[in-house]
């Protein structure tokens, strides 16, 4: 690496880097490319542990100058003016420091939707995703199907859900009211805030009719646990949204508790669960009235997501 290379990156870093220096003498001006920014965000990210450091890179870049991330490819040599680096240059920082990409582009993309995401609720996850596409494999067929989501957070189950089932009937709970308004929001950012109806509720206090999908990701970390979790999650995502007890499975069970006196006949439920719950979250869902009761794998190949119905 040339002398005025490591120097434009160090200005980079300080926050002073793409000014002509002509005040104080220099003759030094650089102008950054989009291939040039994406390599050194790339190695910035490197060195700071973010695991997709170079996919990271492209997203914030993309976000700042307002393009799909194919644009960056299709214009490597673009140059960014003063007002793009210091649009970017904080954004930078802050994923260094932690923060969940998502929560800086305050966008996330479940199942193709685009949702609004801050830190009023968790980060939807690609498990979370198959989850929904399992209940959309059974019931996509079906006309008018009774949903509840119990737990919604910033509502993206509830919203795919609605969207790509055939007219369904969809119900989506949460105890947060800060989670309720996010979910709200985008309800309405992707036009289904009539076909969702929102409410507060402690699980099902506020529940009292019967539906043919049940479908939650609850929290299901061991509270002990939490410390351990990366510091992008557990400093930044709602605690509320992942604790589950000192086994943590205090909610899921607390949910099959009472899930068969809501469902339907014939009605099904869907939970996501920890890599190592499923053994015992099987037992005991057997254990509540329910029948089929079975386990899914993710992608990954892990016991994810808890499923069983209401009848014979
Ligand atoms: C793991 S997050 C899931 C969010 C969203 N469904 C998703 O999959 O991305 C769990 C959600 O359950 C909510 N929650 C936790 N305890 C609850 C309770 N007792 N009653 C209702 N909602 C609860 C949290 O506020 C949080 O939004």
């Amino acid at each position: 690496m040339t002398f005025l290379q490591c120097y434009d990156i160090l200005k980079f870093a300080s926050g002073t880097a793409y000014k002509t220096y002509e005040d104080e003498g220099y003759i030094l001006s650089k102008t950054w490319t989009v291939k040039e920014i994406l390599d050194w965000t790339r190695d910035y990210f490197k060195g700071a542990g973010v695991e997709r450091s170079r996919l990271e890179a492209e997203q914030l870049l993309a976000h700042t100058l307002d393009v799909d991330r194919i644009q960056l490819y299709m214009n490597p040599d673009r140059p960014l003016d003063d007002k793009e680096l210091n649009n970017f240059r904080p954004l930078v920082k802050e994923r260094k420091s932690g923060q969940p990409l998502q929560y800086i582009t305050g966008q996330v993309s479940f199942m193709g939707l685009s949702l609004k995401i801050d830190n009023r609720a968790l980060i939807p996850r690609p498990e979370t995703e198959e989850m929904t596409e399992e209940i959309l494999g059974e019931f996509r067929d079906y006309e008018d199907v009774k949903v509840l989501d119990l737990g919604t957070g910033s509502g993206a189950i509830a919203i795919a859900l609605a969207r790509f089932l055939v007219e369904p009937n969809v119900t989506a709970i949460d105890n947060s009211p800060e989670a309720l308004e996010l979910a709200k929001e985008n309800a309405r950012r992707n036009d289904l805030e009539k076909e969702i109806e929102f409410r507060h509720s402690n699980w099902f206090s506020e529940v009292s009719e019967n539906y043919d999908v049940i479908v939650s990701n609850p929290p299901y970390v061991p509270s002990a646990k939490l410390e351990e979790l990366k510091e992008e999650i557990k400093d930044h995502e709602p605690t509320e949204a992942l604790d589950g007890g000192e086994e943590g499975t205090r909610e899921i069970k607390n949910i099959l508790d009472q899930v068969e006196g809501y469902l339907s006949e014939g009605g099904a439920v869907f939970l996501e669960i920890g890599h190592d719950q499923g053994g015992e979250i099987k037992n005991y869902a057997a254990a509540q009235n329910l029948s089929e009761v079975r386990l899914i794998e993710d992608s990954q190949g892990t016991d994810r997501i808890l499923c069983g119905s209401k009848g014979a």
